[in-house]
Formats: C-alpha cells, sequence, structure tokens
C-alpha cells in the first residue's frame, strides 16, 4: 500500500486518507496513492461509495508547487481526477482546512462535497501564474456558470464553507470537528445509494454575453492582462462551445505552458520567499513572550492603523495620545474604519463592536504599565522617540517589549536612552498599517532572541507579511525605494520629465510611477529630511535640486493641488505642467547638461538598476539576511509588480555578467557619490 494514501473501511464505505504532513499538498506519490486506492475500491463489491479525506488540519491545501518547475511526474491530477469519475461509484469529498487549487479541481471531480464549517476553497492558481489545469476551468462553471466562474478564477478567490454551499460549490457543511465530518461524509457517501452526480453530465448554465464580456473585461483589468488571466477566460468560456473533452486538453495544455512562464517563475520565487523570510536561524527553540494587551503610542495616521490592525487579530489595545484632540481624532478614524466595514458588508456589525470593545483610548501615560508589547508612532523625531522611550522605561512592566515604528531612525540611538536595549524592536508597518501586509522587523544590536520571537509572532497573528533588516537608515525597504528615486531624479535632470518617467514606470507594472507616489504622500516629508540632513551630505554628491524648488515654490503635492503635476479642486486629475517643465529645465540648464530623450526602456532599466544595486549594497552590509528578502519587500510594500518577481528576481534574469556591466554603466551615468554594489550578493540563496 502507497504510504500516503490508506484505505479504511467503514462498512461498505471507503474511506481513502491522503497524509501527506503538513498540508497534504498532492504530490505524485499522492495522486498515485489517490489512483491505487480508487482502484481497490472500485473492484471491491463489498464497498458501495468512498469518501476521500485528508488527514490531520486540511484537505490537499494546494499541489506540490515544488515539482511546477520541472516535467510532472505519472498520474498526473486530471488522470486521477478521471479515475473517480469513471469509478461506478459514487465518491464524496470530505473537506476541512483548505481545498485550493488542485485540491479543490479534486473535490470537484467527486460526486459530492461536503465541508467541514470554516473550511475554505478557491482556485487560486491564476495567482500563481497559470491556470486550473485539473478541470477547474470546466467543471466550476457547471455549478456556478461561467461569468462567475471568470471572476472567481481570475481573482483566485478563497470562499468559506457556507457561502459556497450557497453558490452551490459544496453539497452540505458539517458542524463540529474531524471525526463529525468523517462521519457526515460517510452517511452522505452511504445515502447516495450508488447514484454518481458528475459535474461533467451537467450542462453550463446559459448565461448573457453581455455578462460574460463584463466580467472578462473587469477581470483583464484587475489582473492586467496577465496572461494567465486571459488564458483563464478562453479555458471558462471554452466551456460553453466545445465538448469537455476538448475543452479539457486545451486548459491542460494552457497549464502546461504556463508553469514554465517567466510569470509562473517569478511569483513561485516570491511564493517561496514570502515563506522562507519570517524563517530566522537560531530562534527554533525560542519561545515568545506572551502578548495580550498592546499599547500604541501616538493616534495619528499610523497609530491608528496599527490599533485597527492589533484589534482585527484579537488583542486588547490601549491607545495613548499627549494631545487630546489628537486623541478624539484617531478614535474618530478607528470607528469611522469599522463602522465602514460594516456598511460595506465586510464585517458583521456584532464583530466590529467586539473589536471596539476591546479599544482603550486614553492620555494617562500610567496606564503603558499593562501593556505586554508597546508600539511607538508618534512623530519621526529622535528627540522627541528617545523622550517617548525614557518614560517607557520608567512606566512600562519589566519584561514588555518595547517597539518603535520608525521609518529612519537609528534603533539603537533609541534604545540606548532604556536601561532595556534588549527589550527594545522596531516594528515598521507601512501606510495603510491594517490594510498593507509588509512589516519590516528591525532587530536593534541587543535585542533578546525572545523579544525578536515575540515580534514574529504577533507578525503573523495580525497577519502580516515579515522581513526581518538589521538596523540601517531606511532599514531595506525605504532605502531601496530613495535609492530608486534619487535615480528617476537624475533622469528628469538629464531629459525626461516626471509623467515621462511615471508613465514608463506603470507600463513596466509598478501600481505607480514615484513622481504620482511622491505627489500622493506629500514632498514635505523628503524636504525636511534633507533639511535635516543638509549638513552632514557630502558636497561633491551629485544632488538634484528639482524636489527642493517644487517645495520652495509651494507645491507640496496633492494636498497643495500641484506638486510633480497638477491637479484638479478634489485632488484627482493629474496633469503635466508647464511651470514644472520649466523649473526642470532650468535645473538642467543651471548644470550644464543638455537635456535629451530618454526611451522608456532606458527609464525602466536605469530605475530598476538603481534598485538592484541598493540590494546588493544592503546584502553586503548584512542588513538584508537574504537576496529574497529584498523582493518579499518591494512586492509586498511598495507596488513592484508581483509578476516580475521583485528586483533580485529580475536581476537574475539578466545574469551575473550582463548586469557587472549595467551597474559600471549605472555608476557612470550617476555621477559623484554613487556608490556602486557587489553583484554576487544577490546570486547568493
Ligand atoms: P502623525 O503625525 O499622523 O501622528 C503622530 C501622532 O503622535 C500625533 O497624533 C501626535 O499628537 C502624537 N505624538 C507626538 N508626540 C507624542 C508624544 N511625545 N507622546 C504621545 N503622542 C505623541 O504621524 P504618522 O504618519 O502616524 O507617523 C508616526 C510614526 O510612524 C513616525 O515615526 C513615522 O515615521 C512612522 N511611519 C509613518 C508612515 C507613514 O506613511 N505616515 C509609514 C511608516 C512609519
Amino acid at each position: 500500500m502507497n504510504a500516503v494514501v490508506s484505505l479504511e473501511r467503514d462498512g461498505d464505505v471507503a474511506v481513502l486518507i491522503i497524509d501527506n504532513p503538513p498540508i497534504n499538498a498532492g504530490s505524485v506519490e499522492v495522486r498515485r496513492g489517490l489512483l491505487e486506492t480508487i482502484e481497490a475500491f472500485a473492484a471491491d463489491p463489498t464497498l458501495k461509495a468512498a469518501v476521500v479525506i485528508g488527514a490531520g488540519t486540511t484537505f490537499v491545501a494546494g499541489s506540490d508547487l515544488r515539482e511546477f518547475g520541472k516535467p510532472l511526474e505519472e498520474p498526473q491530477l486530471p488522470a486521477v481526477i478521471l479515475a473517480i469519475e469513471d469509478c461506478r461509484k459514487p465518491v464524496v469529498a470530505a473537506l476541512h482546512g483548505a481545498a485550493l487549487g488542485g485540491g479543490f479541481e479534486l473535490a470537484l471531480g467527486c460526486d459530492a462535497r461536503i465541508a467541514l464549517r470554516g473550511t475554505v476553497v478557491g482556485l487560486p492558481e491564476v495567482t500563481l501564474g497559470i491556470v486550473p489545469g485539473a478541470g477547474g476551468t470546466q467543471r466550476l462553471p457547471r455549478v456556478v456558470g461561467v461569468p462567475a466562474a471568470i471572476e472567481m478564477i481570475c481573482s483566485g478567490t478563497r470562499v468559506k464553507a457556507a457561502a459556497a454551499q450557497a453558490q452551490g460549490l459544496i453539497d452540505a457543511v458539517a458542524d463540529g470537528g474531524y471525526s463529525d465530518l468523517r462521519a457526515a461524509a460517510v452517511a452522505h457517501a452511504r445515502g447516495l445509494q450508488g447514484v454518481k452526480h458528475r459535474l461533467r453530465d451537467c450542462p453550463v448554465p446559459v448565461a448573457d454575453e453581455a455578462e460574460i464580456e463584463a466580467a472578462s473585461r473587469s477581470a483583464l483589468r484587475k489582473g492586467r492582462s496577465r496572461p494567465a488571466v486571459r488564458a483563464a477566460i478562453d479555458a471558462v468560456k471554452a466551456s460553453l462551445r466545445l465538448p469537455m473533452d476538448e475543452a479539457l486538453a486545451g486548459e491542460r495544455a494552457a497549464f502546461q505552458t504556463l508553469r514554465v512562464s517567466k510569470d509562473a517563475l517569478a511569483l513561485r520565487h516570491l511564493f517561496f520567499a514570502e515563506r522562507e523570510a519570517p524563517k530566522q536561524p537560531g530562534l527554533e527553540n525560542t519561545s515568545p513572550r506572551p502578548v495580550s494587551q498592546i499599547a500604541v503610542l501616538g493616534a495619528g495616521t499610523m497609530g491608528s492603523g496599527i490599533a485597527i490592525a492589533a484589534l482585527d487579530a484579537g488583542y486588547e489595545v490601549l491607545l495613548l495620545e499627549q494631545d487630546a484632540s489628537a486623541l478624539i481624532r484617531g478614535q474618530d478614524r478607528i470607528n469611522n474604519h469599522y463602522a465602514g466595514r460594516v456598511r460595506d458588508g465586510k464585517m458583521e456589525s456584532a464583530v466590529a463592536d467586539v473589536c471596539r470593545g476591546r479599544l482603550q483610548a486614553s492620555l494617562d501615560w500610567a496606564l503603558v504599565a499593562e501593556a505586554d508589547l508597546v508600539i511607538e508612532a508618534v512623530f519621526e523625531d529622535l528627540g522627541v522617540k528617545q523622550e517617548v522611550f525614557r518614560r517607557l522605561d520608567r512606566l512600562a512592566r519589566p519584561g514588555a517589549v518595547l517597539a518603535t515604528n520608525t521609518s529612519y531612525l537609528d534603533l539603537d540611538a533609541i534604545a540606548s536612552v532604556t536601561a532595556r536595549p534588549q527589550d527594545v524592536i522596531g516594528l515598521h508597518f507601512f501606510s495603510p498599517a491594517n490594510v498593507m501586509r509588509l512589516l519590516e522587523i528591525v532587530r536593534s544590536a541587543h535585542i533578546a532572541p525572545d523579544v525578536l520571537a515575540t515580534g514574529l509572532e504577533v507578525a503573523k497573528r495580525l497577519n502580516k507579511q515579515v522581513v526581518v533588516t538589521a538596523n540601517a537608515f531606511g532599514f531595506i525597504g525605504n532605502r531601496i525605494y530613495s535609492a530608486y528615486r534619487r535615480q528617476c531624479e537624475f533622469m528628469i535632470e538629464e531629459g525626461a520629465y516626471p509623467e515621462d518617467v511615471d508613465a514608463a514606470l506603470e507600463a513596466w507594472g509598478f501600481a505607480m510611477g514615484p513622481f504620482a507616489v511622491a505627489d500622493l504622500s506629500g514632498l514635505d516629508i523628503a524636504w525636511r529630511m534633507r533639511q535635516s540632513q543638509a549638513a552632514s551630505r557630502d558636497p561633491d554628491a551629485r544632488f538634484v535640486r528639482i524636489p527642493d524648488r517644487l517645495c520652495e515654490a509651494g507645491r507640496l503635492g496633492r494636498k497643495t493641488g500641484a506638486g510633480y503635476y497638477r491637479y484638479e479642486a478634489d485632488g484627482k486629475g493629474r496633469a503635466p505642467d508647464p511651470e514644472v517643465r520649466a523649473i526642470i529645465d532650468e535645473e538642467s540648464a543651471a548644470k550644464g547638461i543638455a537635456r535629451r530623450a530618454m526611451t522608456s526602456e532606458e527609464v525602466q532599466r536605469r530605475a530598476l538598476l538603481a534598485m538592484v544595486n541598493e540590494a546588493a549594497l544592503l546584502l553586503g552590509e548584512g542588513v538584508a539576511q537574504r537576496a529574497s528578502d529584498v523582493d518579499v519587500v518591494l512586492a509586498n510594500g511598495f507596488g513592484f509588480p508581483r509578476w516580475e518577481g521583485g528586483p533580485v528576481f529580475w536581476a537574475r534574469e539578466r545574469g551575473a555578467t550582463a548586469l557587472a556591466q549595467d551597474l559600471d554603466e549605472l555608476a557612470r551615468l550617476s555621477g559623484p557619490g554613487f556608490v556602486r554594489g557587489d553583484v554576487r550578493h544577490l546570486f547568493q540563496e
């Protein structure tokens, strides 16, 4: 008998148990085991029906992605599903945990589906640059219709059991635990009385052509028309016009082509990089400190966002301010957030009340003594932050973890004002903190291992994507982003205009070009920072004056109706501005630069190379631990197109030799002050 799939008898029902921990991934052994047990079941006249179930905490939560880069070994999943369909006796899928991708396709190939409440089902293949390859694009529309299937497959949405039952994807939802699920599925299998219910025998519900086109257009827009989205739409639509087997062959061919495509390689790279990033060597035997109450200091933009993230994750939250009206504004932001969630049907009002009920807001700092973790989000000023940490040192209980959300400041300089630097950690959230998935965890010089472990544990509960960084100006993300933005400033000084740079980078896939981003966040923050660093700046380094000129002209970005662009009264409708061009032309002339046209390709290459160069420096300095961590940061916090994998992935595709030449050229174009990184760091695992 196969080691990962076993057959147990429950009277006249066979229970096929998939046991491939941790997530019962659909590997070649699982497929082989399923095929063998299905054949054994089919051949045994004393068995009338079968149940397929996962051991442990989940059904088949997905396919084994490690197999996707090489030729797939036989049997492949379509053959397993065909064996279930061809078997003359009914087979019921019993689902718990997650049934995703190939796991859900397997379930759709069965004659019925029973799920434990809380189970999620879905076909997330498109988010990995591929399409469902084992009938998902054909069996799903037979249940939900073509428009809904296009929507679900192209977005990769995960659907909870109850909602899936309402759509007809699940036949029954079972309450209780694992044994209840198994018993319900066995009873259901018996109740089918030998009758098959194959989705392949169901017609695809007729749909309005206009509705199909609307669903396709919307999916293409949201999915940036990537190849997998286009292929998924075509495959689902084929269910209406082709015989099932022909449509299945088409789907499989698209899957086989896409799984070795560039998008799929890049997305798989990120998939593994994201799972690797939280792992910290040396912490295997370290327990985190228990955290149930979190104090957030400062109720501004970040403080209120962090508070919401913590409330959503079930923590008790204490929100502290120095300023009464700022505290009220912060509370209003939090209340409005929950009211909005309820209004949009995203959260039940009882759940929102529970979240809000865990919030306490106060001006009384003595209360901080209750907190297990303190996250400081006050003004970005070293003196202010040090003063806050001196107070925390007096007020917080011994053993409390003290965190700062600083974006740039020296964590060790903050920790050093306390008598407990080992308890200090950086938790760098991104704005809006309750929405953005990225969280940079900054290791202070004296950090205790269990403090780092606590940071990782809290981040997990907050559902954040973690990357651990050493203490350095701007950590990983902001430092790379600064290098990128500086390079873009060089390019506008040399001949491009902001709209050319933004258009080129948006065409390449960035969610927003750097100058549009700058206008959105406000040019004054960086202006203040440049002023504070003016004294220590290398006077010989190349320095672009254009951003300062804009600020001096009162152009602070969208909030003032003008920045790199001109905006309508509502801050929307960005338009190039002749005034900005005039300033730029003047600055180029003042430096004696003969402006020249730049192609989109040149803009894209230089901007990416600037990121790559900074990544090499960060790796060389040990600020970033793994090259792939850089990609996780850029893809999750800075709008880097996921299907390009991240700057390191992009760099590796170019190859070390070409890249070294590229960086020499970038150094030449950038001029004095540019520090060139060593490309070898980018190729280390
Ligand atoms: P903000 O100006 O919106 O809020 C700061 C709040 O802290 C204000 O309400 C202020 O009254 C309060 N505050 C100031 N000094 C205080 C003190 N001594 N004690 C108690 N409360 C005090 O600022 P924002 O944008 O929320 O930023 C806060 C921190 O988060 C900064 O360190 C910033 O660098 C960091 N950060 C900001 C991001 C952003 O996009 N805005 C992103 C990531 C980090």
